[in-house]
C-alpha cells in the first residue's frame, strides 16, 4: 500500500514538473523582473511561485512543452489593473539580457512604459523563434542590433517613440518575413539601404521623424504589398522615384518635411515636376509632399484632385489646384 502511494506520488511529481515551466525559464524571468521597476500597478507581484506558466502577468507558455513563448507587458491597456489604478503604466529600469535565455520566445512586447532605458540587448538576434518585437514608447537608446537580419521569422519590428540612434543595419533587408516596420520618432541616421525593396512582405514602413538622409531607394517600388509608406520629417533629398506611382496597394504616402527636390526639369520645362506617374497611383488615398523643394504644376487627376492644400504647402514654387493658379 505504501509502495503504491510512493509510486503515485512520484508519478504526480513527474507530471507537475513536466507541466510547470522549466527552472531556467523561471530564472530568466526573475532576472528580467529584477532589472525593471514598476512602482504603480504591481504587475510583477504575480511573478512569484515555481510555475511561471501559471498566472504570471503577461507571460504565456506553450501548452505542450511549457516553455515561455510570449511576454506581453503593455503600459497602455484595457486590462482591469489599469482601470483600478486610474492610470497608464510607468516603468523604469532596463531590458535584461536574460531575455535571450528564453529561447522559445516568439513574441516580446514591452511597450509604452515611458521610462525603460538602456539598449535593446543585441543577443535577441539569437532567439530562433522571435516573430514579434514590440518595444514602442520607452526611452531606449543605442542602435538596432547590427545582425538583426538573422531573425528570419520576424514579422513585426516596432520600436517607435524611443531614443534610438545609429544607422539602419545593413542586415535589415534580410528580414524576409517582415510585414510591419515602425521606427518612427527616434534619432536614426544614415541612409535607407539601397536594397530596401528586398523586404517583399512589408505592408507598413513607417520611418518618419528620424535623421535619415540620402535618396528614397527606387527598390521600394518592388514591395508590392506596401500600403503605408511614411518617410516624413527626415533629411531625405533627391527625386521622388516615379515608380512609386505604380504601386498598386499604396494607400498612404507621406514624404513631407524632407529636402526632396525634382531637379531633373529637362523634360518638364518647370511643369509637372511632381512625377506625373504618381497620377496613375489611383490607390493612394493620402499623399503629403509638404515642406520640400518642389516646384511647378500640381498634376491633375487622382490622387491630387482630392487632396487638401496642406499636402503641398511649404514648397518652393508649386502651383495649381488646390494651391494658387500658376
Ligand atoms: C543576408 O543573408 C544572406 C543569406 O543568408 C547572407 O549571405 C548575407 O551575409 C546577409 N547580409 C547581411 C548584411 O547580414
Ligand atoms: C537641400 O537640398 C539642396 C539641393 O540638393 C541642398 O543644396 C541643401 O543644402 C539641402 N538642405 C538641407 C537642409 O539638407
Amino acid at each position: 500500500m505504501i509502495k503504491l502511494l510512493v509510486v503515485m506520488l512520484s508519478i504526480l511529481c513527474i507530471f507537475s514538473l513536466a507541466y510547470s515551466c522549466p527552472p531556467s525559464d523561471r530564472a530568466a524571468l526573475l532576472a528580467i523582473k529584477a532589472a525593471l521597476n514598476e512602482p504603480y500597478l504591481g504587475i510583477f507581484k504575480s511573478w512569484t511561485g515555481t510555475d511561471c506558466c501559471m498566472n504570471w502577468y503577461g507571460v504565456s507558455c506553450d501548452p505542450e512543452v511549457h516553455r515561455v513563448t510570449e511576454i506581453n507587458l503593455r503600459g497602455v491597456s484595457e486590462d482591469s489593473i489599469f482601470k483600478m489604478a486610474h492610470r497608464t503604466g510607468y516603468m523604469s529600469g532596463t531590458i535584461s539580457r536574460a531575455i535571450c535565455r528564453l529561447n522559445r520566445l516568439s513574441s516580446l512586447a514591452i511597450a509604452d512604459w515611458k521610462g525603460i532605458s538602456g539598449t535593446i540587448p543585441s543577443c535577441i538576434t539569437s532567439l530562433p523563434c522571435l516573430s514579434i518585437l514590440d518595444l514602442v514608447g520607452n526611452k531606449l537608446t543605442g542602435g538596432l542590433p547590427t545582425d538583426i537580419g538573422q531573425l528570419s521569422g520576424l514579422t513585426m519590428l516596432i520600436v517607435a517613440d524611443n531614443q534610438l540612434t545609429g544607422r539602419l543595419p545593413r542586415s535589415l533587408t534580410n528580414l524576409s518575413s517582415l510585414t510591419h516596420l515602425d521606427l518612427r520618432n527616434n534619432f536614426i541616421r544614415g541612409t535607407i539601404p539601397r536594397h530596401f525593396g528586398k523586404l517583399r512582405m512589408l505592408s507598413r514602413a513607417l520611418l518618419s521623424r528620424n535623421r535619415l538622409h540620402g535618396k528614397i531607394p527606387k527598390s521600394i517600388s518592388h514591395i508590392h504589398r506596401l500600403s503605408d509608406l511614411d518617410l516624413s520629417l527626415n533629411r531625405l533629398s533627391g527625386r521622388i522615384p516615379p515608380s512609386l506611382g505604380k504601386m498598386a496597394v499604396l494607400a498612404t504616402l507621406n514624404l513631407g518635411g524632407n529636402n526632396i527636390s525634382v531637379l531633373d526639369l529637362s523634360y518638364n520645362q518647370l511643369k509637372g515636376t511632381i512625377p506625373k506617374s504618381l497620377v496613375s497611383a489611383s490607390f493612394i488615398g493620402y499623399l503629403d509632399l509638404s515642406h520640400n523643394h518642389l516646384c511647378g504644376l500640381i498634376p491633375e487627376g487622382s490622387p491630387f484632385d482630392h487632396l487638401e492644400a496642406s499636402s503641398f504647402v511649404y514648397n518652393d514654387c508649386l502651383c495649381g489646384k488646390p494651391l494658387r493658379d500658376c
